[in-house]
């Protein structure tokens, strides 16, 4: 029987995952497919079920609303999956199914890339990273971030920013509400003591089509923050025209979807896919 993978949920019809996965499996002439599955919460327990004894199957990407409920249907949880409450993708392993949570790594490749103290830390300046919005996004956007920045949090209801500041070991002053956003800067900060707002991270749902663009000036950013924004529709959102147009860094939401599906393409099909190939891959996604 062909190995394949999938992409679970409900709706489904909207995943890009399909077109990304078979592009991989194309380049790298891998006899495999990953299909797309609607299933619906009341058929979930049994779908897991189902595929958990089909030796083909080499596991699933989770999608909307499936996230956390498959956390209690697998046999072990990854523990960054466990942080961020959600897991985005199940590989089978020896019997058991695991949960993993590949948008972390999708947040932190693209960052690497652009961030190149991350990994070599220079400490004369505190660094610090803004995520906007505080639902699943901004959780896994926490997970990735905490570790090489100090976070704060803003959101359109303050106190899930709050809550989430706490979460990963954050003063409580790090959640806020969104009139607040703006350049890290203390008012008596001298030249050698600045702050450096180095990522802006935008995890709301703000300046998708339909939805009102993230309530932010850009103008007295530093010059080398990274806007980084998770919405892909529209590719080029109002926060990322603005931080090009004032010559910032950016990462673009199908960076990040990209990122994620490359670590779960590797936990499917036991290899890495070929990213030298992104250009045309990009341009088959927006086509
Ligand atoms: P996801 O899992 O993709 O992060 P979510 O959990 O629904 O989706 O979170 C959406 C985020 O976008 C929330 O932070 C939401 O703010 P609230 O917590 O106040 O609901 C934010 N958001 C959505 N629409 C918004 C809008 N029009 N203005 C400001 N924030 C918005």
């Amino acid at each position: 029987m062909t190995p394949y993978a999938e992409v679970i949920g409900d709706p489904i019809a909207q995943s890009k995952s399909p077109v990304i996965h078979r592009f991989w499996l194309d380049a790298l002439g891998i006899v495999g497919d990953y299909r797309r599955v609607h299933v619906t919460p009341e058929i979930l327990t049994d779908y897991i079920e189902r595929r958990r004894h089909d030796p083909s199957w080499r596991g699933c990407n989770v999608t909307m609303p499936h996230k956390l409920a498959v956390m209690d249907l697998v046999d072990a949880v990854d523990p960054i999956a466990e942080r961020v409450g959600a897991v985005n993708t199940i590989v089978p392993h020896e019997g058991r199914l695991i949960g993993y949570n590949t948008d972390v790594g999708g947040i932190i490749e693209p960052l690497k890339r652009h961030d190149r103290r991350i990994g070599e830390y220079a400490n004369h300046v505190a660094t610090y990273a803004q995520v906007i919005g505080a639902g699943g996004a901004a959780r896994a956007a926490g997970v990735a971030l905490a570790s090489l920045y100090d976070v704060e949090f803003y959101n359109r209801t303050p106190d899930k920013a709050v809550a989430l500041a706490e979460l990963f070991g954050f003063p409580s002053h790090s959640g806020m509400g969104l009139d607040r956003v703006g350049p890290i800067r203390n008012a008596d900060d001298g030249p050698d003591d600045q702050r450096y707002s180095h990522v802006v991270f935008n995890a709301s749902s703000m300046g998708m089509i339909g939805q009102p663009p993230v309530p932010i000036d850009l103008d007295s950013y530093y010059p080398d923050t990274i806007v980084f924004d998770a919405v892909y529709a529209p590719l080029e959102t109002p926060l990322l025209a603005a931080a090009r147009a004032r010559g910032l860094r950016t990462v673009d939401g199908l960076e990040m979807l990209i990122g994620q599906a490359a670590l779960a393409f590797a936990l499917f099909f036991g290899t890495e896919p070929p990213r030298e190939r992104d250009v045309e891959l990009r341009a088959l996604l927006t086509a």
